[in-house]
């Protein structure tokens, strides 16, 4: 029997070429909320995930963001986001991955997320440290938000009772930059590989960041909500950073979430 994370790995790279092969040829796309896309892929990915999972480790319980997943009563449970970004994959947009992780009891031990244009595998296990495509990743030494690249992302559902805006545009003030790259698994594998500081969005699902979170703590980083509550798969509010970079963050968002702008909205163009 492969290890986890070389049988999460095996899987993210059989569902990942299912998934180019979709993105190759345009799939259409349905809603399944107001602002929420699905695809055919998205449930093909999901079906070749699940199939597999249950090959490989039979007892096992699986949470899958379609619905395909199924509850054993084991103490091990798969996340898996058998395509995060559909948005961006839906339009063409080169940013999307499917990512899986494993919980036991409660505690992340193995995830990985693959970004099949790039040809990215990242991987982690608990303990053993994060890799992408082998070569082992930390995260970055920015020590202030004025010289960080951040990230953040917009749910889909709910988004007009969304604050995020508001501190979008308040650390957007602050940092060297704020990205909205669009597949949460990806920003999140970023900061783990030092090419983003720190990412953060308000109402997550535990498949889009089960991975990730384990990425970042592997590198050497730090995952919180943001007011430094210890992170779980349940909150769906993440903080997530290179740790140097948690004290700073979690000042601006106690202040940005008290009402104090420093920088308010401009007045608008006239038009
Ligand atoms: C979405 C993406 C996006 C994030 C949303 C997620 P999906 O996942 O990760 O970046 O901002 O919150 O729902 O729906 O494409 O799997
Ligand atoms: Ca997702
Ligand atoms: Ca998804």
């Amino acid at each position: 029997m492969p290890s986890f994370v070389e049988g999460a790995s095996e899987i993210a790279l059989a569902a990942g070429s299912l998934l180019r092969y979709f993105f190759e040829r345009r799939v259409q796309f349905e809603m399944k909320g107001d602002y929420d896309l699905v695809t055919e892929a998205d449930r093909a990915s999901e079906k070749l995930v699940v199939e597999k999972l249950r090959e490989l480790f039979p007892c096992h319980s699986i949470v899958a963001e379609e619905g395909g997943g199924l509850e054993t009563g084991s103490d091990y449970r798969w996340y898996v986001d058998p395509l995060d970004g559909t948005t961006n994959f839906a339009h063409g947009y080169p940013a999307w991955n499917v990512t899986l992780a494993l919980e036991k009891a409660g505690e992340l031990i193995a995830g990985v997320v693959f970004d099949p244009v790039r040809g990215e595998l990242f991987a982690a296990e608990l303990g053993a440290g994060a890799f992408m495509n082998g070569r082992r990743l930390n995260v970055s030494k920015a020590s202030r938000i004025a010289e960080s690249l951040l990230c953040t992302g917009f749910p889909n559902h709910n988004r007009q009772t969304n604050p995020n805006i508001h501190y979008f545009h308040e650390l957007a003030m602050s940092a060297h930059g704020v990205r909205r790259g669009g597949s949460a698994g990806i920003d999140l594998a970023y900061v783990a590989a030092g090419r983003l500081d720190g990412f953060w969005e308000f109402g997550l699902s535990p498949w889009d960041m089960a991975a990730g979170i384990l990425l970042i703590q592997e590198a050497g980083g730090v995952c919180s909500d943001m007011a430094n509550r210890t992170h779980h798969l349940k909150s769906p509010h993440l903080l997530a950073d290179n740790g140097l970079l948690h004290g700073e963050l979690l000042a601006a968002f106690e202040s940005i979430s008290k009402g104090d702008f420093r920088h308010p909205m401009p007045t608008p163009y006239a038009l």
